[in-house]
């Protein structure tokens, strides 16, 4: 019996449901070349939520998100939600959904494709060759901790507070991740902090130092948060792997993801230590161009081979997806966000259709 594995599909707000229209037409395309079978779920999460139920994450999205095999989510978000308090926010729905199933680790790849290098606003040179993998913790840290909130001092002064605080567990467990995931690569891990001014920073310092000699064959080094930023625009190619903390993630993996030319280009997976995982892209729901046809598809459509490759083991069909990917750039076929002289431009749908082709017509060896 061919393999068959269930999936929540999480489509969100924004270019959300377009974008995942087109990986579920993928996906399919690509169980039937290689029997395997899919039976997709859909649920409700952020505004789409909101609108529905009250809620950015009910709790039937949580038991169904539970129950399967591994999560698709496209974004969430949009400009009618921003003002509603923080508890009924989209952002927090996402929040309570990378808690609720332990997601811990947040890996975000920034490859640069050669079809694309001219789309990046850097160099040529500066980012030919750029391969990096941040590793995001992702349920710890500055947004989680407590107390956080607005309060009232006695004398009727406003004061806000958030909390960045880690636990030896919490940064062994992602370190773990990191050296693993460099083991795999180029055996390069940089650890990201602010050791030189932050208490939280040098604990996870002294930690990373100390979980490195179980990893003999991976060089660890460590880089200041403001110094990586820069060496990421300076000199990308210098890293392999980065692992940092929650907020240091989000930020590096946005500049990180601005070197490949468009963040309409990259996936992400976040993992828990048992459970499925939730494969999304780094971009956001993109509410100006929703609707439009004109999102790129790829980023979601390279989470769904994330997905195959990291949480339902099926490596022959994530390289199928990926394959698909290069065909099509290959063929010239570019969304605005790529767009460069020379090549095609489409929307969302055509880019999905070239998919489907390409993928019918590829050798599976
Ligand atoms: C991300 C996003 C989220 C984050 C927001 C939407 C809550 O920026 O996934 O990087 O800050 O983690
Ligand atoms: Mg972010």
């Amino acid at each position: 019996m061919s393999p068959s594995f269930s999936l929540t599909l999480l489509p969100g707000d924004g270019i959300g449901p377009e974008i995942m229209a087109v990986a579920v037409d993928v996906l399919t395309a690509v169980g039937q070349r290689l029997d395997l079978r899919f039976k997709f779920q859909s649920a409700l999460i952020g505004g789409a939520a909101i609108e529905a139920t009250g809620s950015p994450l009910p709790a039937t999205t949580l038991e169904i998100c539970r129950a399967s095999d591994a999560v698709l989510l496209a974004a969430i978000g949009g400009y009618q939600w921003d003002q509603l308090p923080r508890s009924q926010r989209p952002e927090t729905g996402l929040l309570a959904l990378r808690a609720g199933l332990g997601l811990f680790a947040n890996l975000r790849p920034a490859t640069i494709l050669p079809q694309l290098i001219d789309a990046s606003s850097l160099k040529r040179e500066v980012v030919e060759g750029v391969d990096i993998m941040v590793v995001r913790e992702l349920t710890g840290g500055i947004y989680f901790g407590t107390p956080r909130g607005i309060f009232t001092t006695e004398d009727g002064q406003q004061r806000a507070i958030n909390t960045m605080a880690y636990t030896p567990g919490e940064i062994d467990r992602i370190g773990r991740v990191a050296f693993q995931i460099a083991q795999k690569r180029r055996q390069q891990l940089c650890s990201v902090d602010k050791a030189n001014v932050l208490e939280v920073s040098q604990l996870w310092r002294d930690r990373l130092t100390a979980l490195a000699p179980n990893y003999p064959d991976v060089s660890l080094s460590h880089l200041y948060v403001d110094n990586a930023a820069m060496q990421l625009i300076r000199y990308p190619r210098q890293f392999d792997t980065l692992v940092t903390s929650n907020l240091f993630g989000d930020i590096l993996s946005d500049a990180a993801a601005m070197l490949t030319g468009s963040i309409g280009m990259l996936p992400s997976a976040s993992l828990g230590s048992s459970g499925p995982g939730v494969y999304e892209p780094v971009h956001g729901s993109a509410p100006d161009i929703a609707g439009q046809d004109q999102a790129n598809p790829l980023a979601q459509v390279l989470s769904a081979a994330m997905m195959l490759r990291y949480g339902l083991d099926q490596p022959a069909a994530a390289d199928l997806i990926e394959q698909a990917v290069t065909k099509v750039l290959d063929q010239g076929y570019r969304t605005g966000d790529i767009m460069s002289a020379g090549m095609t431009q489409v929307g969302c749908q055509a880019m999905g259709a070239a998919l489907l082709s390409a993928i019918d017509s590829i050798n599976i060896t």
